[in-house]
């Protein structure tokens, strides 16, 4: 949620703003802003509502704007609507002081209502303008300067926040804060770079700071300090980042979430190769001991989204060949919950950014319960990286379009693969059949590639249901775990409604909502539930439903006898079916949405990175 970016140095930084926020408007994309210092214009403020091209034309590609020094923000509105005023960045009453912010201010109200008692006039609807205000106050009636009027404002704020201000007082510097909200330092030559996110720093370096939790930054063009919450000077560790560039852009494809899809056999590859030796898993430095794994009693499975879908998955894979239970929860649910979780609970975190605020808090809730935290993450360094007793990295590369394909699909098998580790730990799984699994899964970039390449095939479906108004998914077991995602897809890049049920569950209510036409995306790549896809497809017909079906090759020509269309993917191991089976299903969301003139990458209301509860 909202894209931060800071830059000091020699060159214009209006320009490198813009290009920082562009890759960042994942993140929220209602309004932008930047605010620059200029010795001839003092400091000045351009924001404007709606997409960051809107600022960017404004601003002639940020030529029209002089300085060397700024800040830039893009927007998810929390509090206030998204409006040109309460655009970021938010500026203090002299308009000396500017902040962007992403997070929020919860105690807002009550230091508003303080500073109007002090006279302090506010313009915006902004929890964030308290921030700068509170600033500019302390400076005034305290007279410290800017860092310490900073310091005495984190004392008095609460909540989550990753800060940038910049001080007309002070225009050699950028002052950056961080709690609960992601922020990255970069380290360039004669210059200094502020973002929420390596996406936006990349280009112009790879030397890169993760800020810790209450930790300040200093940013000048000749280097950064930064301080911990007491305000001690602390040595930040250097980390470089070796993501491709061009990994962040498109490519020659018209949108990221194409061009993500695409990438999925070669993000598969990476994700697994590395990880197998000898017909057995490897994870190098694994922290979670094989006694550790023999006690545990329980596994939880904690994320949101897709990466909640990613566990719905794995609930069923685990407990197949851990016999050991295992819970799905969601990450916004599980703190209150009063979950039963102790020592003898491990508990799995997905998170591709790595930073869902619900799901950071859920872990910090399980560790605070005893549990050891296993985390899948694909933003190396993330705060759920970070936190955990253990990281697996999907290394899935950077993913950009909001709806995630090669993230998802990632995070799949690592789990997969952990699974396996931790059966042959407790041997409820024994080398041979191990060994055959891995094999399958070192077939399934092959396989995947298959798919792809009939993706002309499901193009041709959704043209013909693209208008449609109501979808329905359904399947069994891992079937149905992998509706839940491919309806997830449909309807957050199309919005046509759509829903996932367990396929017995249809005769219990969903049935009723079939009618003439309506289209049900019938799941059966399970072959030990073919028969009971089969009958549950001819229910629907029978009520006068569209029934589109995937099934594994083997069963194509059976299937045809009954749906209306069928999509069929190589055969394959069943716990590794929906690595398969989903592709077909971003696809089809992928061309509805296309079809249907949506914004792809961006779609309406949602962001990437949810940084807010
Ligand atoms: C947002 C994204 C989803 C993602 C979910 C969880 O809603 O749009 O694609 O699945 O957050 O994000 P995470 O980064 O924790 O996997």
């Amino acid at each position: 949620m909202c894209g931060i970016v800071g830059y000091v140095g020699n060159e214009q930084a209006a320009p490198l703003l813009l290009e920082g926020l562009s890759k960042l408007e994942y993140r929220g994309y209602d309004s932008a802003g930047v605010a620059v210092y200029d010795p001839s214009t003092g400091l000045s403020v351009h924001k404007a509502k709606g997409r960051l091209a809107v600022l960017d034309k404004m601003l002639d590609g940020g030529r029209s704007v002089p300085g060397r020094v700024g800040v830039g923000h893009t927007r998810w509105a929390t509090h206030g609507a998204p409006s040109d005023v309460n655009s970021h960045p938010q500026i203090s009453r002299s308009g000396r002081i500017a902040v962007v912010h992403n997070g929020i201010i919860e105690n807002y109200a009550e230091l508003k209502d303080f500073l109007q008692g002090q006279g302090v006039p506010f313009t915006s609807e902004t929890d964030t303008e308290v921030v700068a205000q509170l600033v500019e106050y302390f400076c005034e009636h305290d007279g410290v300067d800017i860092l310490e009027a900073v310091g005495r404002c984190l004392r008095r704020i609460e909540g989550a926040y990753a800060l940038g201000i910049l001080c007309a007082d002070a225009p050699d510097q950028i002052i950056a804060v961080r709690k609960d909200s992601p922020l990255i330092l970069g380290y360039g030559d004669g210059c200094s770079f502020l973002a929420s996110d390596v996406t936006a720093l990349i280009r112009h370096t790879r030397r890169v700071g993760y800020m810790d939790d209450g930790e300040v930054a200093v940013l000048t063009k000749d280097g950064i300090q930064c301080y911990n919450h007491l305000m001690q000077p602390v040595e930040k560790e250097i980390s470089y980042v070796d993501w491709e560039i061009d990994a962040a852009e498109k490519g020659g494809y018209e949108h990221f979430m194409f061009k993500e899809i695409m990438e999925q056999p070669q993000a598969i590859r990476r994700a697994v190769g590395p990880r197998i030796r000898d017909g057995e898993v490897f994870f190098e430095d694994f922290a979670l001991s094989d006694d550790y794994l023999r006690q545990v009693k329980k596994i939880y499975i904690v994320a949101c989204g897709s990466s909640y879908h990613v566990g719905m998955v794995g609930k069923y894979n685990l407990e197949r060949i851990l016999r050991v239970p295992v819970e799905v929860a969601l990450a916004s649910e599980f703190r209150y919950m009063d979950p039963i979780v102790d020592g003898a609970t491990l508990v799995i975190v997905i998170s591709q950014s790595g930073e869902t605020l619900d799901t950071m808090a859920a872990l910090r809730e399980a560790k605070r319960l005893g549990a050891k935290i296993l985390s899948l993450v694909n933003v190396v360094g993330s705060s759920i990286a970070r936190e955990s007793d253990q990281v697996l990295y999907t290394w899935a590369g950077p993913e950009i379009a909001v709806a995630t394909t090669k993230g998802y699909s990632t995070q799949l098998v690592v789990l997969d693969l952990f699974g396996l580790h931790m059966a042959r730990v407790l041997g409820t799984i024994d080398a041979e059949t191990c060994r055959a699994i891995l094999e399958e899964m070192l077939r399934l970039p092959e396989k995947m590639e298959a798919v792809l390449e009939n993706k002309d095939a499901i193009q041709y479906y959704a043209s013909q249901y693209f208008n449609h108004n109501s979808v329905f998914f359904i399947g069994r077991n891992v079937d149905y775990a992998m509706g839940l995602e491919g309806s997830l897809k449909l309807k957050e890049i199309s919005y046509i409604h759509s829903e996932a049920y367990a396929s017995g569950e249809l005769k219990h209510g969903t049935i009723s909502l079939i009618e003439e036409g309506t289209l049900v995306v019938a799941l059966g790549t399970y072959a030990r539930l073919f028969d009971k896809a089969m009958s549950n497809i001819v229910e629907v017909k029978a009520r006068g439903g569209d029934v589109l079906a995937l099934t594994t090759e083997d069963h194509g020509q059976e299937m045809a006898k009954v749906a209306n269309g069928v999509v069929t993917i190589p055969n394959t191991h069943p716990m590794l079916l929906p690595s398969l089976g989903v592709v077909p299903l971003q696809l089809f969301a992928y061309y509805v949405a296309l079809m249907r003139g949506c914004d792809i990458d961006k779609p309406r209301n949602l962001a990437k990175s949810v940084t807010v509860e």
